[in-house]
């Protein structure tokens, strides 16, 4: 452990002696024996530089303890002492408890297939901390570097990285709710997606040929199992080539897109960063001629920079460089032309097989842009590879479809890429240990910015039996991404597979998310506004009960849901005592489909209206009973306070397209008050829904 004590004494701990403020309670330290050099780009920022409202000095009421920087075993270390008391969070993509005390991570982004609780680095890195004092106020640290870099939570806050010395920004706030929106206002928000990128989706690798994929969308509706989208994984490829269809297997893309829709189902399709080195392969010949690939170091040869992945030998777009990034995003013009609804970048860490770490040698080179550094090694991209690929799929299908809202999937990524696609935490396996790891892995990314983010349900390698299906299903369609996808080699893996007991707790399961989707909506609208997650830590209802500040099997639903997992075997079922203390104990149970033992238990929140929706299959039948708008049939779940007083907020808009942001929406407030219930706009335009239904919880 590196503390100040074990410092070699020839390397005396050193405080920034003039550090920058960016803004309220926000200061950036330098390594006092660095502040002469120039800071480097940081690409997670929105606004570059960062600042948000600069200041000259200091805000004297700041209680930010200085970081203290010292030369430990060779390199450059930044420590920051936290007091008794202090609870930290985040730190990104991490497999183990919520509570992050006492871990240590290595941030390099990795294809971690097969990972656990013991692997230190995931396919997305964050440099990032929250931390919650005893008195529920609440802190932020981001480490400023792109390069590899270790987060030792073992004894206060130790950070270190692979680059040069970084600045530190350490935040401080009231509460960890305003430290997150700061966080937004630093790194950006999601950007509202399609509604029916909030729907169940179905995935497996891969179901085919095409006629596959309709049988599975077909098995949906005829077994009333909601659900949106239907997942194509990469055999639908010529090859592994991508951006080309098998055409055996595949033959009309355009068809089988025509065939889904018809049925209500949107397809989601993937690509890869490797591009097969095959001359005769139209998107690598273009690439070659365009001088788009990374390179090998000169003493590797130069030239193209090759690795194998899926088809074998492949070279890699660099994404570093706007040129490159608008190549790339151009290919997807004709690529979605045939009804392709969204897209799913995978292996984008990059994995490499035959690689060191199984991904590129650090000494491949990129001709980044001056935005991002300028030329320079890989070891100092390797983190926003992923975060720059998604940037030029996401800008890239906007520009080819820009009615739309574009939908894409990234595995890996870097603190701020949630401005480009949404997550799911990777290669997991079908056991309890990996469902259990599911809550606490998708709140950790939400408190690292990335709201929009859920497991493998079912778990991706190995099989699943029902008891565990079911279970994560019941789980998995309560978290903001709720897609169901396994291996080649798993059994199958969809609702109806294990037997009709699990069938029918999968379909309760869909049927809750549906009906919830009013209110999963309207949380989304506040992810993208505020940067606040849509599922968060049991301790945001209140951040100063340390009894809530280590819950991983419950978790909330905006602020006025809890949701209590049962994530243990059967015969190791949780003890009744298994709701949450503190305020939360007042909150009362409710439901909205018939009652299932295996589902997790909801509750409201005294004071809180929730709005539910209608029961429907897939998010079409919503717009089109709302008249192309989410505002369909609606339920008033009331939960009267002790003073008979209960309050609530529901957003609709078009669930897709841009007129949202020119005013096409309403954001409506529900008052119960004296028995009684008003509805009023508060903000926006679209006409208000006025029929309601009211349920008294
Ligand atoms: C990777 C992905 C997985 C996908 C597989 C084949 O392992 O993480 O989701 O199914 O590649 O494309």
């Amino acid at each position: 452990m590196s503390t100040p004590a074990q410092a070699p004494r020839n390397s005396p701990w050193r405080r920034d002696p003039a550090p920058t403020s960016l803004g309220d309670r926000i200061v950036r330290f330098r390594d006092p024996l660095h502040t002469h050099e120039a800071l480097p780009p940081f690409p997670a920022y929105v606004k570059r530089p960062a600042p948000i409202a600069p200041t000259p000095t200091v805000t004297p009421k700041t209680r930010i303890v200085p970081p203290r920087f010292a030369d430990v075993r060779g390199r450059r270390v930044v420590m920051l002492e936290t007091a008794i008391g202090d609870s930290l969070y985040a730190t990104g993509e991490v497999a183990g408890p919520l509570l992050r005390d006492a871990t240590r991570i290595r941030g390099r982004n990795t294809d971690c297939f097969g990972y656990n609780s013991r692997s230190r680095s995931l396919y997305q890195s964050h440099p990032w901390v929250l931390g919650v004092r005893r008195d529920g106020r609440a802190f932020g640290v981001i480490l400023e570097t792109t390069y590899s870099f270790e987060i030792d939570l073992r004894a206060g806050i130790v950070l270190a990285c692979d680059g040069p010395s970084p600045g530190v920004v350490v935040l401080e706030r009231d509460s960890p709710e305003e430290v997150l929106g700061v966080l937004a206002e630093l790194t950006g928000t999601m950007p509202m997606p399609p509604l029916w990128a909030i729907g169940y989706q179905q995935c497996r690798w891969s179901y085919e040929p095409d006629d596959e994929v309709r049988r599975i969308a077909s098995e949906f509706r005829t077994r009333q199992i909601p659900c949106d989208v239907i997942w194509m994984d990469i055999d639908y490829m010529r090859g592994f080539r991508c951006f080309t269809f098998d055409p055996e297997e595949f033959p009309n893309p355009a068809k089988l897109c025509d065939d889904l829709h018809a049925q209500g189902f949107r397809g989601v399709w993937m690509i890869d960063p490797g591009i097969k080195v095959d001359a005769g392969y139209g998107v690598y010949a273009q690439g070659r001629d365009g001088d788009h690939f990374v390179k090998a170091d000169g003493a590797q040869g130069g030239g193209e920079y090759h690795g194998s992945v899926w088809p074998g030998p492949c070279a890699f777009p660099d994404f570093t460089r706007a040129r490159t990034r608008q190549w790339w995003g151009d290919l997807y013009n004709d690529f979605i032309a045939h009804g392709i609804d969204g897209v799913w970048n995978d292996m984008n860490e990059p994995a490499i097989f035959d690689g060191p770490g199984k991904s590129m040698r650090d000494d491949a080179r990129h001709d980044a842009d001056a935005e991002l550094g300028g030329p320079d090694a890989h070891a100092r991209y390797h983190n926003i590879y992923a975060m720059q690929m998604v940037r030029a799929t996401r800008e890239g299908i906007l520009r080819a479809r820009p009615e739309h809202r574009p939908f894409v999937l990234t595995r890996s990524n870097f603190l701020g890429g949630h401005r480009y696609a949404a997550t799911w935490t990777g290669d997991n396996t079908s056991n309890w240990e990996h469902l259990r790891l599911s809550i606490p892995m998708a709140l950790n990314l939400g408190l690292s910015g990335q709201p929009f983010v859920g497991p493998d349900i079912g778990g991706f390698d190995g099989n699943a039996d029902a008891t565990l299906f079911a279970r994560w299903m019941g789980i998995g369609a309560l978290l903001p991404f709720a897609r169901g996808h396994s291996i080649k080699t798993s059994v199958p893996h969809e609702p109806w597979s294990f037997g009709e007991e699990c069938e029918r707790v999968c379909q309760l399961a869909l049927r809750r998310r549906y009906r919830l989707m009013a209110y999963l909506y309207t949380l989304f609208r506040e992810a993208s506004q505020t940067g606040l997650p849509i599922v968060r830590p049991a301790f945001f209802a209140d951040p100063r009960d340390p009894s809530l500040r280590t819950i991983d099997h419950a978790f909330l639903l905006g602020r006025d849901v809890l949701v209590v997992a049962d994530v243990n075997p059967p015969g190791k079922r949780l003890a009744p005592g298994s709701k949450p203390g503190g305020v939360l104990a007042s909150w009362r149970e409710f439901d909205i489909v018939d009652a299932c033992a295996e589902l997790p238990k909801l509750y409201i929140r005294p004071g809180a209206i929730v709005p539910i929706g209608p029961d429907v299959q897939h998010t079409g039948e919503i717009l089109a009973a709302g008249n192309g708008t989410t505002s369909a049939e609606r339920t008033l779940l009331v939960a009267p306070d002790e003073h008979g007083a209960a309050r609530g907020v529901c957003y609709d808009d078009a669930g897709d397209g841009f007129g949202y942001q020119s005013g096409e929406y309403v954001l409506t407030e529900y008052v119960f008050e004296t028995g009684k219930i008003t509805g009023r706009v508060i903000e926006g335009k679209m006409a208000v829904p006025s029929d309601y239904a009211i349920t008294r919880v």
